[in-house]
């Protein structure tokens, strides 16, 4: 399973990339915003920090506009990753982009039947938004069951699942578990994957038990 980061906080990808557990990023205008940052000077300085795709997200809604949005944020860095919504215009930006070999995340993905939707379109990734279908009471693995179940049925469809909208640990299990590709995580989240009070009680034990011998390796 891959693992990207869901941030445009750069700081949190300089304390994250040295992990060497990190495969790409994701963006998105709420992110962008929180960043207080230039949206093209974010992707550029994070496509220069991970040797991985880095999704930026077009602002437009309409056909026209979003198409020259998306072709001006692939020609930022080669491994942009350019972030539609799944709407029509949005999917037939992606058909668009991906026949002309730009990588296309389709977001905003709450059904299994968008997601077969995004993939007959040439998604290279699909982003379905566990945490936000959570939130109104739904349970959002499903989706992330239903769409590794739907792809599984048709060798032609290449589209990785990259589960999004990552609340907490539990999230990437699960989503691990499901089958998805992908998990974009939250730095929070990822810091919280590393921590058990078992093992830090082992290393305890163990630091205290080595004092013990007076020896040096
Ligand atoms: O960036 C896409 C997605 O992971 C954001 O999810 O629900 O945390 O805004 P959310």
């Amino acid at each position: 399973m891959d693992f990207f980061l869901d941030t445009a906080d750069v700081n949190e990808v300089k304390e994250l990339v040295d992990t060497g557990l990190i495969n790409g990023i994701t963006t998105n205008p709420t992110l962008i915003a929180k960043s207080g940052r230039a949206f093209k000077d974010v992707i550029i300085e994070m496509c220069e920090l991970i040797d991985g795709p880095v999704s930026a997200e077009v602002a437009a809604l309409d056909y026209e506009t979003m198409l020259v949005e998306g072709k001006k944020l692939a020609d930022l860095h080669e491994r942009v990753a350019v972030k539609v919504p799944l709407t029509p215009a949005g999917l037939r930006v992606c058909k668009e982009l991906s026949d002309d070999g730009i990588m296309v995340n389709v977001t905003l993905c709450f059904s299994p039947l968008q997601a077969l939707l995004a993939a007959k379109a040439g998604a290279t990734f699909i982003s379905p938004f566990v945490g936000r279908m959570d939130d109104i009471g739904h349970d959002g693995m499903d989706l992330i069951t239903d769409i590794r179940e739907i792809y599984e049925n048709y060798v032609d469809l290449e589209t990785c699942i990259l589960a999004a909208s990552i609340r907490h640990p539990l999230h990437v299990l699960q989503a691990a578990k499901a089958g998805a590709d992908i998990a974009t995580i939250p730095p929070k989240v990822l810091h919280q994957l590393y921590h058990h009070p078992m093992t830090d009680r082992g290393i305890d034990a163990f630091v205290k038990d080595w004092a013990s011998t007076g020896q040096t390796i």
